[in-house]
């Protein structure tokens, strides 16, 4: 490059760093308009522990993990080390054509903490992945054609996910027909125990908290309930703990609150700090009847997310962020219960560890709370079928003084719309 091109590509570089437009405007020219924003404008550049960092210089305190999934906040120092560690070992090779430490490690290190015994793990990169993970393998094993899932679960995107995906019909609309024999029960036994003695059903699939549902804590009864039924009728219960899971609730797993074993377990979200990772787990007595190349995948179970993740478990265990997790929720959900008990317009509050929602029963003032927030550098997002939940679900790592912090943002935003 002599010296007039290197003139003229400094010149490019600085008029696009300083004049091209911002990256919303940029963003609406060349991204699709599927992508669904909680936020008409908001730019993010870093992110270091608890705190969001805007393209504009602005430091944001963020109590939405990146929809639950920062589990050791943002840029966690011993998952970035693991990570770049593994970035100049190896990046990627398929677990199908060779077995590597991570992947292997990864699985073992699970094995100690899930509520299954003998558990036998196979990984991907998302939780809808996971899910069809699941049903195929329940499918596969049992030789049954239905699948149930109970009404308002969200289990994601993919098209067998999508088909037991209830939250909000909006991920529905416009893609029917959806896959067959899957039936939708109401949140009781009642609704179960009829479905499963009717049809041919291979799994039934729950979340212990409904998630995008709008945080609703299913009581433990109705989950031993629901064991007992899929015992009863051979029907294997695929627990979807993927924003549940990885200490979300103050345990590994939200399951443990019930004592319940379910036969397929699924995990994402936490699990790898934010690097994509999804797992699904089985006894070995269900996993090993799932035959070598009847299901995988070229990414699953990527090295370096792999990697990442077991410097998420390390660091969960290390700095004790389940202990944390469970005292900061309390002491959060002890604040937010205080809140409603002042401010009428809050109907509700509910959840386990750091997955609280506060149900307004209205969502044009959960938007104005969410943008006051936005405003006052506080980062909270929505849940549930109407948006008419705020979630709080901050990094694992979050200390009484930035949840005290968040409180007096929102306090002041209940203030501004009451
Ligand atoms: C309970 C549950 N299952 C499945 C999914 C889908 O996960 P992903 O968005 O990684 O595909 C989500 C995502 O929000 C979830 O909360």
């Amino acid at each position: 490059m002599d010296f007039i091109e290197c003139l003229q590509y400094i010149t490019k570089y600085e008029y696009n760093k300083y004049t091209m437009k911002n990256l919303k405007e940029r963003g609406e020219k060349v991204l699709s308009p599927v992508l669904g924003k909680y936020f008409s404008n908001f730019e993010i550049e870093k992110g270091k522990g608890c705190y969001l960092f805007s393209t504009a210089g602005r430091k944001y305190l963020d109590f939405s993990s990146g929809i639950a999934v920062a589990a050791t906040g943002y840029s966690h120092p011993k998952v970035v080390k693991a990570a770049k560690k593994q970035l100049e070992k190896l990046i990627h090779i398929c677990i199908g054509v060779a077995y590597y430490e991570p992947y292997v490690v990864l699985a073992e290190r699970l094995s100690e903490i899930v509520p299954i015994k003998n558990a036998q793990f196979f990984f991907c990169q998302s939780g809808s992945e996971a899910v069809e993970a699941a049903i195929k393998l329940a499918k596969y094993v049992t030789h049954k054609p239905g699948l149930v899932a109970i009404k308002g679960g969200f289990h994601g995107r993919s098209f067998g996910a999508l088909s037991l995906t209830t939250s909000k019909m909006k991920y529905r609309d416009g893609y029917g027909p959806f896959l067959p024999k899957v039936y939708i029960a109401e949140p009781s036994l009642a609704s179960i125990s009829k479905i499963l003695k009717t049809k041919k059903i291979a799994g039934l699939i729950l979340e212990p908290i409904l998630g995008e549902g709008g945080y609703l804590v299913f009581p433990k009864k109705f989950i031993k309930g629901v064991r007992k039924l899929c015992t009863k009728h051979k029907v294997l219960m695929i627990m979807d703990e993927i924003q549940t899971g990885i200490g979300r609730t103050g345990k590994w797993f939200a399951s443990e609150y019930s004592g319940v074993k379910p036969d397929i377990l699924c995990m994402a979200k936490g699990i790898a700090s934010g690097f994509p990772l999804g797992a699904i787990c089985a006894p070995s007595k269900i996993m090993g009847k799932w035959s070598p190349g009847a299901h995988g995948g070229t990414f699953g179970g990527n090295p370096v997310c792999c990697a990442a993740a077991i410097a998420t478990l390390d660091t969960i265990k290390k700095e004790k962020l389940l202990k944390n997790t469970k005292k900061m929720g309390i002491y959060l959900k002890k604040k937010l219960l205080a809140l409603k008990a002042k401010y009428p317009i809050i109907k509700e509050v509910r959840g386990l560890g750091l997955m609280l929602g506060v149900d307004f029963k209205d969502s044009a003032v959960v938007k104005k709370i969410l943008n006051y927030c936005l405003d006052n550098k506080l980062v909270l997002i929505s849940t549930g079928a109407d948006g008419t939940v705020i979630r709080f679900v901050p990094p694992l790592i979050v200390k009484k003084k930035e949840i005290d912090q968040g409180l007096r943002v929102f306090t002041k935003a209940l203030k501004s719309v009451s």
